[in-house]
């Protein structure tokens, strides 16, 4: 449930008019409901009350600070998966202490920074790295709290490039390997082990992936117990799929009661990291046609918002619906196309679409999601504008980026 919705016919996020905004901000910019990603985040985090978990917000679907900060004052915690993304957690206010760190390729750099921080876990994902942070740890005179990232082999029944929980994938230590590691883990005095991790891929609409790798999970606490080898923590990783169409995934209470099934009897602090299913339908990309063209063979509303701005049509193949701001009676099958000199980009393909003409405004709804995030300057485009609606007012999250932004940090050298 989202609070985008038609009153006397104009599209409105929560109780501003979207055309408002678009007038004062300009196209296209990125707008969030601020009731809709509390909503969500309680629902999710509310699912697993009685459990003791933390619930770590995926920072990469969606790294505003201002939305940062909303999870962090309402208990959240954060996954990160570079410095980039732990500066970002720190200065929105997210304690170190509910900071987990995810990701195949750490820096020795990124290591130390983490380290000096004091986060909550490393989700380590091979031995090489494992031993990196030891040295890394021994050079600071730290102790790393550790998880070992499992590789379940799992299905997760996504689409191919976000699928990380298969054996074939670069993600994770194989789950039969993973016993050996957490031994010579415990022989080293800088690693400190703490969990158990996996995150198996993203929009998945079943639970039963999840089922099935929390079970190997399971079992390896159990293996790992009778060794003698504490396990307090137990991170499953996000992957939680939203509605952007036809699909149709577990609402998070269902989500939660099977997780829950099936961890029962097994003493460990829960860490969850859902990224889309908390913001994916919290914001929407508004954009202006600037001209509608009838091809030989297609129509196509080209808009003032490209691949750049949300790739995950082009990347994906992805399915994004396209709502017209001023409600429209009529429809039409066309493409929607961006700016970019790319047949690729596109934000929608052969989708049933507002019959809109030149100036009209666009909803591209479901974006909150690896939308921004996801977003470059290809093509010389500045950044777009990130607002947030909190009943009748909003708020300017991050200004437009300008040309000079575009240019900051290049140099013409000299005589060279
Ligand atoms: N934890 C880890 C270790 C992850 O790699 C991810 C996502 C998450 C949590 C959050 O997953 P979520 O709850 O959002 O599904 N750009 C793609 C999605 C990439 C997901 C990468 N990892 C897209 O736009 O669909």
């Amino acid at each position: 449930m989202h609070h985008f919705s038609y009153q006397n016919g104009e599209l409105c996020a929560e109780d501003v008019p979207v055309a408002e905004i678009a007038a004062q901000v300009g196209t296209p910019f990125y707008l969030y409901s601020a009731a809709t990603l509390r909503r969500h985040f309680a629902a999710f985090d509310g699912a697993f009350a009685g459990q003791p978990h933390l619930t770590c917000f995926a920072v990469k679907s969606c790294s505003n600070l201002a939305i940062l900060n909303l999870f962090a004052k309402m208990g959240g915690g954060a996954d990160i998966v570079s410095g980039g993304e732990l500066f970002r957690a720190l200065k929105a206010g997210v304690p170190p202490q509910r900071i987990v760190y995810s990701g195949v390729g750490k820096t020795e750099e990124e290591m130390r920074f983490a380290l000096e921080s004091g986060i909550l876990l490393f989700n380590v994902e091979s031995e090489q790295e494992l031993e990196k942070l030891r040295d890394a740890a021994r050079a600071l005179g730290k102790t790393a709290p550790v998880s070992l990232r499992v590789n379940p082999d799992v299905d997760p029944k996504t689409h191919a490039y976000i699928s990380t929980g298969l054996a074939k994938n670069k993600f994770g230590i194989p789950i039969e390997r993973a016993e050996a590691v957490y031994l010579a883990a415990r022989d080293m005095d800088e690693i400190e082990i703490r969990g158990v991790s996996c995150h198996i891929g993203s929009q998945l609409t079943d639970v039963s992936p999840f089922v099935e790798s929390l079970g190997k999970l399971k079992a390896l606490i159990g293996r790992l117990r009778a060794q003698g080898i504490g396990i307090s923590h137990l991170d499953l990783g996000g992957g939680l799929g939203i509605r952007y169409n036809q699909e149709e995934p577990p609402p998070p209470a269902a989500y939660a009661e099977a997780v829950l099934a099936e961890m029962a009897g097994l003493e460990c602090t829960l860490i969850l990291e859902p990224g889309r299913v908390i913001v994916g339908n919290a914001a929407i990309l508004v954009t202006k046609v600037l001209f509608a063209k009838e091809g030989p063979v297609k129509k196509f509303l080209v808009v003032d918002a490209g691949m750049n701005d949300l790739a995950r049509p082009s990347l994906y193949g992805a399915f994004h619906a396209v709502l017209p701001v001023r409600q429209h009676p009529e429809t039409m099958k066309a493409d929607v196309v961006g700016p970019i000199c790319e047949t690729g980009d596109f934000l929608a393909r052969d989708q049933e679409v507002p019959a809109a003409r030149p100036g009209e405004l666009l909803a591209v709804m479901s974006a909150g999601a690896y939308g921004f995030s996801m977003s470059s300057n290809y093509n010389s485009r500045p950044r777009v504008a990130e607002v947030l609606v909190r009943g009748g007012g909003h708020r300017l999250i991050r200004a437009r980026e300008t040309f000079d932004d575009l240019i900051r940090g290049e140099a013409i050298p000299d005589n060279f």
